[in-house]
Parts: C-alpha cells; sequence; structure tokens
C-alpha cells in the first residue's frame, strides 16, 4: 500500500495529484493552508485524510508527516504543489513580497522534503518525492523576478535533495508545469490579450488540465520511475522546447 503526502492539495495540481494517486489506490494525505479546501477534496476520496499544513512553519510540517504516518502507516510519495504566484517587475518589487514568494516555493518545498525525508529515512523502506517547479525554473516572463527566481531555486533544490537522500533509496525529482488551467492561472487565461500571447508560445497550443501534471507526478511517484532522480521533468505542451 502506497502511503502518499500532497501538499496545496486544497485546489488544481495539487487537488488533481490527489485524486489520481487515489485512483491508482494510494492512501492520500490531502495538506493545505486552506484546511476547508483540503477536507473537501479528501472527503471526495477513499481513505483520505486532510491536513491543514503552512509549509513554511517547520513544525506545522513535522506535524503533517506525522499526521500521514499516523493514519496511513508510513510514508512514501510526497508531492510538494502548494505555490503562489505574485508578479511585479523588478524594479517595483517590494522585498517582502519577494521574500514571501521565495519562502512558500523554495524554504516550503525544502521544509516538506525535508521533513517527509527525514521519516523516510526513519521508516527505511525508501521513498520518492516530487517537487513543483514550473517552465520558470528555466525562463523567466515579465514580473517574474519573484517566481522565476523561486521557481529556479526549487529546480537546484530537488538535484541537491535527489544527490543528498540518494543513499537511503529516497528519490527526488521536479516536475516544470506550463501554463495549465487552475486558479493560479485563472486571470491571466480569462483575459483574452493574455491568454493569446500565451497560448501563441506553446506548440500545443492549449494549457495543460491539471490531471496532465498529476499524471507526471504519479509516473515519477511509481516503480516504473525506480532509477530516475534528480531528473526535471517538463510538462509544457513543448514550450521550452520552442
Ligand atoms: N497553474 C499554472 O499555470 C502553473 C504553472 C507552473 C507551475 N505551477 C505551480 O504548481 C503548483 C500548484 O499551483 P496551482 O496552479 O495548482 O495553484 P492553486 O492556487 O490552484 O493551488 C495552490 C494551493 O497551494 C496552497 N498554498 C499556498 N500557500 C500555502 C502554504 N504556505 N502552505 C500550504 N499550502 C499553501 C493554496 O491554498 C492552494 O490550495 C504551484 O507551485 C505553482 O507555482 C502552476
Amino acid at each position: 500500500m502506497t502511503v502518499s503526502l500532497v501538499t496545496g492539495a486544497g485546489s488544481g495540481i495539487g487537488a488533481a495529484t490527489a485524486a489520481v494517486l487515489a485512483e491508482r489506490g494510494d492512501t492520500v494525505i490531502c495538506a493545505d493552508l486552506n484546511e476547508e479546501a483540503a477536507h473537501r477534496v479528501a472527503a471526495s476520496l477513499p481513505g483520505a485524510l486532510a491536513v491543514g499544513v503552512d509549509v513554511t512553519d517547520e513544525e506545522a510540517c513535522d506535524r503533517m508527516v506525522q499526521a500521514a504516518i499516523d493514519h496511513g502507516g508510513g510514508l512514501d510519495a510526497v508531492a510538494a504543489c502548494a505555490g503562489i504566484e505574485i508578479g511585479a517587475n523588478a524594479l517595483d518589487l517590494e522585498a517582502a513580497t519577494f521574500r514571501r514568494v521565495v519562502e512558500v516555493n523554495l524554504t516550503g518545498s525544502f521544509l516538506t522534503a525535508q521533513r517527509a525525508a527525514r521519516a523516510m529515512r526513519d521508516l527505511g523502506r525508501g521513498g520518492a518525492i516530487v517537487l513543483i517547479g514550473s517552465i520558470n525554473s528555466q525562463m523567466a516572463l515579465p514580473g517574474g523576478a519573484a517566481y522565476a527566481g523561486s521557481k529556479g531555486g526549487v529546480l537546484l533544490l530537488g538535484r541537491a535533495l535527489a544527490v543528498d537522500l540518494a543513499p537511503w533509496g529516497i528519490r527526488v525529482n521536479v516536475v516544470g508545469p506550463g501554463v495549465t488551467d487552475t486558479p493560479m492561472s485563472a486571470a491571466s487565461l480569462a483575459d483574452q490579450t493574455r491568454r493569446s500571447r500565451l497560448l501563441g508560445r506553446i506548440p500545443l497550443a492549449r494549457p495543460a488540465d491539471p490531471r496532465e501534471i498529476a499524471q507526471a507526478v504519479a509516473f515519477l511517484t511509481s516503480e516504473a520511475a525506480g532509477y530516475v532522480t534528480g531528473a526535471f521533468l517538463a510538462v509544457d505542451g513543448g514550450w521550452l522546447a520552442g
């Protein structure tokens, strides 16, 4: 039985990941800052548990991991999907905004992975961790100093964790979604000018469904990816290829 913990599970890519992992038979722990949303998602999945967490808070991350182990009897897979996006031109970007975005996206991914990995080490049965980067892990869009800065960090964080955790059989990979149809991108996709500009850069000419990102997470947390660690898997309709 695979026990999987998903942060950011209350919405978008995290919610889709929780659903796809539950469909393959995992016991899923749905964690989110928005506890009500986490409960809503968990209630729709057989055997799932909802947990409130702020991924920037290390003690809350420890409590989340403990709750997962208490519920599932172990911890095999983690998908760190919690994230925020705040755009502003670098010349005007407030330091507090920059810090907040880095704190949630980069430090939050680190704390989630570190606290989960400590438990996986102690449990002694290995594991798989997937961080959610972005196409912005590899390139920047206007106004992306904070977001692309944080997501570039997530890419190298994933590689560093892969190296450090390999001796315990813990694999770490980074998924890089392109434009995905979730509440985070809703405003950009609803604005016709911004939508055409974005879709014009995507060879497949459409946004991703969040389940298409979730399927990549499912692969990377499966035995089929047993020799894959430290990888970056773009799921972007070809954006980075062009
Ligand atoms: N939507 C896209 O186009 C897109 C593209 C590339 C990467 N991503 C990344 O995918 C991930 C998921 O994004 P999404 O589109 O599903 O967004 P979303 O806004 O739909 O969901 C994000 C979830 O994270 C939760 N969250 C935010 N801060 C948190 C915190 N401190 N602690 C715990 N939970 C917190 C929110 O409550 C929300 O439920 C993010 O890391 C995002 O940067 C999204």
